[in-house]
């Protein structure tokens, strides 16, 4: 019923995914997380709209806005949330900058799991807490937490906040219950709070099942800021449409007072309109979109075996695959050059992400299976010709 097929042309200015790259011609461009694919139609109707009132002026959330976004976490998620607990805020990493020093003070430390979203260590440092990390544990692409590592940086390092990505970007994983119900026990019994990126909620694989950590008990509910947006699933980042989900109202007061000392809370129009009708009536889309995808798994996990020089894990949620090239023996940057210069593909270093993704290579395939087919035999080439 949707198209996902139809390759559109993005090389407008200030496109960053499409940016040109002096030197190259004919890159397919796989790195920057968003979808060439458009969005669900009920957001360009809910848009133009917007547009075509001629009067852009200040603009708040509704109750129409707090249903829809209640309505879905209860609809796709079971997680029952209080329209006082939602907080509009522009972006995911704004209202993880904000509830980092809503949580912490400057010298504190704050851990995340490695490979990570590359921001996550950013906003830490940038913000003077000091980062701890804990790496993922590789089982033949599959990753895992080390819990005994989590807790004993956590003892060491006399470690304030976790910065948890849920689903997590980039090796896919979908937290199981028993996984999420252990980590936050931990961070619980150890006084750390819960910062909870869960921006790729939505694209999340069958049989794997999203569960929001916050959804476990009330007492988990009340340790932790779950940070969501409809932008990533639905293809809307420039749109700036995110909320914050904080339970504990010290905690929310707190995180409040931040975005109000940086002047930035609420949306704007486009982007209560967006979220609205996403939440409304996105879920066919959404739908479709995620059968797409889960078949563009198929394509890249039969491409690349195993036993093969590049291998590729198989997602259980995102639209993000993490490739092990490192049986190619070549540094992250011959690595990325070869991928580029020889096989005229854009994508994300490993080491972007940490340095234990040394040797690994992050492939966004949200894009017409016809694109994803031919930068499949891109990369057999770069493997015959090496
Ligand atoms: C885990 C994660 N968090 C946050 C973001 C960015 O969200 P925002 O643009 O709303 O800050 C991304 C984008 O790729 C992401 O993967």
């Amino acid at each position: 019923m949707f198209d996902f097929d139809t390759i559109y042309d993005r090389r407008t200015p200030g496109d960053v995914k499409y940016e040109p790259i002096s030197g190259t011609t004919d890159v397919i461009p796989m790195w920057v997380a968003d979808m060439d694919f458009k969005t669900a139609p009920c957001v360009e109707t809910a848009v133009n709209a917007v547009a075509a009132k001629g009067i852009y002026g200040y603009q708040s959330v509704d109750e129409a806005y707090l249903d829809a976004v209640r309505s879905w976490y209860s609809r796709r998620f079971a997680f029952e949330i209080q329209d006082e607990w939602i907080l509009p805020s522009p972006a995911v990493m704004y209202s993880v900058a904000c509830a980092i020093r809503a949580l912490t003070d400057e010298g504190d430390t704050v851990l995340i799991f490695e490979p990570v979203y590359y921001p996550f260590e950013g906003v830490i440092l940038h913000n003077r807490r000091q980062l701890v990390i804990s790496d993922l544990v590789n089982h033949n692409g599959l990753f895992t937490i080390d819990f005994d590592d989590l807790e004993s940086k956590i003892k060491k390092d006399h470690v304030k906040a976790v910065l948890f990505c849920s689903p997590h970007n980039p090796v896919g994983r979908v937290w199981t219950r028993q996984e999420l119900e252990r980590f936050a026990e931990i961070c619980l019994n150890n006084g750390v709070k819960i910062i909870s990126d869960e921006i790729h909620s939505d694209l999340v694989f069958a049989p794997n099942r999203h569960i929001p950590v916050a959804a476990l008990s009330e007492e988990v509910a009340a340790n932790t800021v779950t940070c969501v947006a409809p932008t990533k699933t639905f293809n809307l980042a420039s749109i700036e449409a995110s909320e914050v989900i904080i339970p504990d109202p010290a905690i929310r007061r707190a995180v409040q007072k931040e975005m109000i000392a940086n002047c930035r809370y609420g949306i704007n129009s486009f982007a209560v309109a967006a979220t609205k009708a996403v939440y409304n009536d996105g879920e066919a889309w959404l739908d479709e979109l995620l059968n797409y995808l889960d078949e563009s798994r198929t394509i890249l996990s039969q491409a690349f075996p195993e036993d093969g020089l590049i291998r590729v894990n198989q997602p259980q949620g995102t639209y993000l695959a993490w490739f092990d090239c490192r049986r190619l023996g070549l540094s992250d940057k011959l690595l990325y050059n070869r991928f580029l210069l020889d096989g005229g593909m854009r994508l994300h270093k490993g080491s972007t992400f940490g340095k234990s993704g040394e040797g690994f290579m992050r492939l966004n395939f949200a894009c017409p299976h016809s694109v994803l087919q031919e930068a499949v035999d891109r990369i057999k080439r770069i493997i015959k010709d090496r």
